[in-house]
Order: structure tokens, then C-alpha cells, then sequence
């Protein structure tokens, strides 16, 4: 079978460096390493909706946002389809008829949508749970199988969420006994470390409002001043101290981020992260010192992105034709798919088929 590729992201912010290991990093990958019929990328503009129906214009101005992070990080539309996700009208129309294959109940058992809840505050009783909120998984599993996408590269933040449309491809399938839909398998990053990149200052979850992130955008100086600033062991006070390694978040994003390549580059006293652990456990490396090395790993990555960054800044209209074709290409892919669906579904009226059936069931009552 010929791979389907297809993933997304909400456009409600600039990209950071936990999205990249979490998940861009892999598409590049697979982008590069060609080995697929089709890859999809898709700005989820009406799930962004979802949680920030007041403030549509947000989402408006982060498409182009997120379009110039994924470009800069070189995802290339030549062999990339990027399509908006609301111009894409098979989509809700599929998520109804998924809509009757799910309970309630079990939609807000989803670990995401339960964690998103209390986040913003829907579980108060002046705020409530909007509809559309707790269906964005449904909605979700319509982004993917309309597609027939088969490898969906994600953060495990996501899980759930392809769990979910796997159920539903289950169900699907079962109940209208038909090979209709596709079963889409979640792609993880293979690196541990960069499953769950926690915030600078330790905090398990990276945000704006806690600004503990780095942006793909960030220039030097402030990529700088944020490393500098980054969380360590609290009891490694002098450099001969013995120093704590777990916890630490430079080591932490040391695991995610450097290479051998780096240590020869950067600190050629080691030869990889573990010489430099141990060496740090025992005591007489200073804090100053791994904290100039990540910066400098860190550095390695963002500086070829600043370069294309630059060069697309200026191309605006190139991006937004590279959405308007990758659209229409993902119109007509969902709309095939569609229509195989109301096929299984039997509601398909308007051809000879329907009225040979139905002339030949009134026939026989007579
Ligand atoms: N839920 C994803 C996020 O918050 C975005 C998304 C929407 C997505 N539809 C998708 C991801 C389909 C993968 C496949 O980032």
C-alpha cells in the first residue's frame, strides 16, 4: 500500500522548538524521504475555532504565521499539499455522519479534550462546555480519513486523539460492513526526550502565557537570554558541586537537541551527552558552560531557519497560492471520499440504481 500522509496543526500562535521535536522534525523527514503518495498538511482554522469562537481574527492572522514556520523549517509545497481546513466543506458534512457513531460520555473521557476542559476554565459553571469543543475529536477523525491517510505524524499529546478516529474507522467499518475507511497509524518521534518537551522552567507544559518556550522565530539574542534563564539543579551552587542531572531542563533539552556532531563542534572535551553527564553528576562543570552549549545546539537549528524564514517573509502571495492550490487539491480528494461514504451509508438517491431498488420493492408488495 502506497502511504497517505496527513497532519496538522491549530493556527493559534507561533510554532516553538516542542512542536519541532514533537512532530515538524519528522515531517521533514518523511517529506524527504519520499516514501508516499501524497502528504498532506492541514491548518486546522475551524478546530482553532473550537476554543477561541471570540476571537477569529487570532486565528485569521496566525495561518500565515504557522505557514512561514512550516516553510522556514523546509517543507516544500512542491511536494507538500497545505490546505486550509474550512475550505475543505466535505468535512463537517463527514464529521455529522460520525457524530452518530460516538457517545457523549465518551467524548469527554478523551485525556486531551478532559485536560483542555480545566485549562480554559469550560468546566466552571458560568462558562460551560461548548458543543463544538467537545466534538473536535469527531471532527478531527473526518480531517483524517477523508484523506485515507494512513501515517499521522504527531506529539503524543495527540494520541487521543488518533485513538478516537480509529475507533471510529472500527465502527464505521463494522457497522456498514464495508473496507470504506482507512486505519491511520500515529508516527512518533523515535527520540524519547522529544516526546513531552517541558517549558524552560521546568513546567511540564510549554506556553505563551507562561513564556517558557522558544520560537522557531526567536532571534539570537532573545534564544540567548532564555537559555540563560533555564531551570537547573537549585542545589548546584558552586561549579565543584556535584550537579543533578534529572530534572535539570538544559540536560533535559540536551537529550532532545544535540548530536555528537555538536560535541565536536561545540565542546570537543566530551564526546557525547553522557561523558558530559557524568562529568557533571561528580561535580566541576559549571552551570554558564552547559548552558553556552545548548545555546549553541539550539543555535545549530535555528539559524538555517532564520535564513529561509527571511527569504519567505517577502513571498506572501506565493504562500497563500500554495494554500489555494493545496485547497482545491484537498477538495477533491475529500469529495471522492464523501461520496464512498454516503455510498456506504445507502443515501445516495439521485441515479438509476436507487429507483430500480425502489420500483422493484413497490412492485413486489403489489
Ligand atoms: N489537534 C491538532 C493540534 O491541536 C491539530 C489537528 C487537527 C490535527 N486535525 C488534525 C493533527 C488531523 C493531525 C491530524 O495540533
Amino acid at each position: 500500500m502506497k502511504n497517505i500522509i496527513l497532519t496538522g496543526d491549530r493556527p493559534t500562535g507561533k510554532l516553538h522548538i516542542g512542536h519541532y521535536v514533537g512532530s515538524l522534525k519528522n515531517r521533514v523527514k518523511l517529506q524527504n524521504e519520499g516514501n508516499y503518495e501524497k502528504m498532506y498538511i492541514m491548518i486546522a482554522d475551524a478546530q482553532a475555532l473550537t476554543d477561541n469562537s471570540g476571537n477569529p481574527q487570532k486565528v485569521r492572522d496566525n495561518i500565515i504565521t504557522v505557514m512561514l514556520d512550516y516553510l522556514s523549517i523546509g517543507l516544500d509545497p512542491e511536494k507538500v499539499t497545505f490546505f486550509i481546513q474550512s475550505e475543505v466543506r466535505a468535512l463537517p458534512e463527514i464529521t455529522a455522519y460520525y457524530m452518530n457513531l460516538v457517545t457523549l460520555p465518551r467524548l469527554l473521557r478523551n485525556p486531551t479534550v478532559k485536560s483542555e476542559i480545566t485549562m480554559r476554565g469550560y468546566d466552571s459553571e458560568s462558562k460551560g462546555i461548548p458543543v463544538g469543543f467537545a466534538n473536535y475529536p469527531i471532527s478531527q477523525a473526518a480531517d483524517i480519513t477523508a484523506f485515507d491517510a494512513n501515517i499521522i505524524p504527531v506529539g503524543d499529546d495527540q494520541l487521543p486523539m488518533i485513538e478516537q478516529a480509529r475507533e471510529i474507522v472500527r465502527s464505521f467499518n463494522g457497522t456498514y460492513n464495508k473496507e470504506v475507511l482507512i486505519m491511520p497509524e500515529p508516527k512518533l518521534p523515535d527520540n524519547e526526550a522529544c516526546l513531552r518537551l517541558p517549558g524552560l522552567d521546568g513546567n511540564a507544559k510549554m506556553s505563551k502565557s507562561l513564556n517558557n518556550c522558544i520560537y522557531l522565530s526567536d532571534d539570537s539574542k532573545t534564544v540567548k537570554e532564555k537559555v540563560f534563564s533555564m531551570y537547573t539543579d537549585p542545589n548546584h551552587i558552586k561549579v565543584e558541586d556535584p550537579g543533578k542531572v534529572e530534572g535539570n531542563m538544559v540536560f533535559t533539552y540536551l537529550d532532545a537537541f544535540s548530536s555528537d556532531e555538536d560535541f565536536k563542534k561545540y565542546y570537543p572535551e566530551f564526546n557525547n551527552l553522557d561523558e558530559l553527564k557524568k562529568a557533571y553528576s561528580n561535580g566541576g562543570i559549571g552551570d554558564m558552560r552547559i548552558k553556552k552549549f545548548l545555546y549553541e545546539v539550539i543555535e545549530e537549528l535555528l539559524t538555517p531557519i532564520r535564513e529561509k524564514r527571511k527569504e519567505y517573509i517577502n513571498k506572501i502571495p506565493y504562500i497563500v497560492e500554495a494554500l489555494e492550490k493545496g485547497t482545491k487539491e484537498a477538495n477533491e480528494k475529500a469529495d471522492e471520499v464523501l461520496d464512498r461514504i454516503k455510498d456506504a451509508l445507502g443515501i445516495r438517491y439521485f441515479n438509476k440504481e436507487f429507483i430500480e431498488e425502489q420500483t422493484k420493492r413497490f412492485n413486489e408488495e403489489n
